[in-house]
């Protein structure tokens, strides 16, 4: 299959890649920047702005898209907006998909979208769902609750809102997430784009354990947890609300209400057993470390990324040109 994953140079997009390729697919990664040698070898990265409509060039030829393209929740939405990149975005791909006979549309979504908490984030996600819904493609939708693994931006964001030993936590953190291991989630992605059975469902995903945001935070680093009172963080959240660079503005004084678990785990319908799943740890190396082990292993990586990407274009052109036997040809 030719698979199309908007967002591929991301977080979970480079362990979906690494799934895909690994079946056998020939993938695309789409992003605005990507670095080939960031990628696993043998996607074939292109650059693309999904904010920008008219996206049938670059879709064109695909058997499925992936849609993994995120302007991450805890990030403010002055500047980028959570509606162009998730809503509208999302209306280009598929709009893209339409016209160009792609079959197969997964969508990633979050756990909490239908929940009543209202974000910027989940409004723009819930359309998304929508015009995914009313489209005339085979569609997917995962709802994960967080995820955590290499390079995730979950632990680095928790290790800067915690950098001391004093953990200063709204209402103590009692919060609840269900983390699933990025390792674990992206098979079942991959599952959605093979198996006819996961058509026109929304999945909820979650872990195999539901922790407080105290509990989390305490296995990233050690400390002690000091509760701030909610109606004062409600009080700092819309005074910090207008400063981007600071990780708590009203939206995410909202989300802080969100328990992010679910009670529909979708788990069984992949034949997967929760407790057979990683728990959560921060035993995962950070976007630094992998981006400085990645240039490590550039210049051998490069090499043989670049032959198999031009392995991919072949076949596909191959695959393209009208199928004539030269020899009985008009
Ligand atoms: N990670 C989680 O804990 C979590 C939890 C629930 C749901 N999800 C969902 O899972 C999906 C993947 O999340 P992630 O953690 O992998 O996100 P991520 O690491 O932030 O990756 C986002 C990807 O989107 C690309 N991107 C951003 N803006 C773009 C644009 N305008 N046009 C094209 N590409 C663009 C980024 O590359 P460039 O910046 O180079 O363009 C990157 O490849 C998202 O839908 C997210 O909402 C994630």
């Amino acid at each position: 299959m030719d698979v199309f994953v908007a967002g591929g140079s991301g977080f979970v997009g480079r362990s979906l890649c690494r799934v895909l390729v690994d079946q056998g697919h020939d993938v695309t990664a789409a992003s605005r920047s990507p670095d080939p040698a960031e990628l696993p070898a043998g996607v074939e990265p292109v650059a693309v702005d999904v904010t920008e409509p008219d996206l049938e060039a670059v879709v064109d030829g695909h058997d499925a898209v992936v849609n993994l393209v995120a302007l991450p929740s805890h990030v403010q939405s002055r500047g980028r907006s959570h509606e162009s990149v998730h809503a509208d975005g999302t209306r280009h791909l598929v709009e893209a998909s339409e016209r160009t006979g792609v079959r197969r549309f997964v969508q990633l979504s979050g756990l909490g979208v239908e929940s009543g908490v209202e974000t910027a984030y989940f409004r723009a996600k819930r359309r998304a769902e929508r015009v995914v819904r009313e489209s005339s493609l085979e569609w997917v939708i995962y709802r994960p609750s967080v995820v955590f693994g290499d390079g995730c931006a979950f632990v680095a964001f928790l290790e800067r809102l915690a950098p001391t030993p004093i953990i200063v936590l709204p209402g103590g953190g009692r919060t609840l997430l269900q983390p699933i291991w990025v390792e674990e989630l992206t098979p079942l992605i991959a599952d959605g784009l093979a198996d006819d059975r996961h058509v026109g469902n929304a999945y909820e995903i979650g872990g195999p354990e539901a922790l407080t945001l105290a509990e989390v935070v305490t296995r990233v680093r050690d400390g002690v947890v000091v509760p701030i009172p909610m109606f004062l963080t409600g009080a700092l959240a819309a005074l910090a609300d207008p400063l981007p660079w600071i990780p708590l503005g009203r939206d995410q004084y909202r989300a802080l209400s969100l328990e992010n678990t679910t009670d529909d785990d979708a788990l069984a319908a992949f034949d997967v057993d929760p407790e057979s799943l990683r728990r959560f740890s921060a035993d995962v190396p950070s976007e630094a470390e992998i981006r400085a082990g990645a240039s490590d292993e550039r210049a051998t990586r490069e090499g043989s990324a670049k032959q198999a990407v031009s392995a991919n274009r072949e076949r596909r052109a191959s695959r393209d040109r009208p199928d004539r036997d030269p020899e009985v040809g008009p």
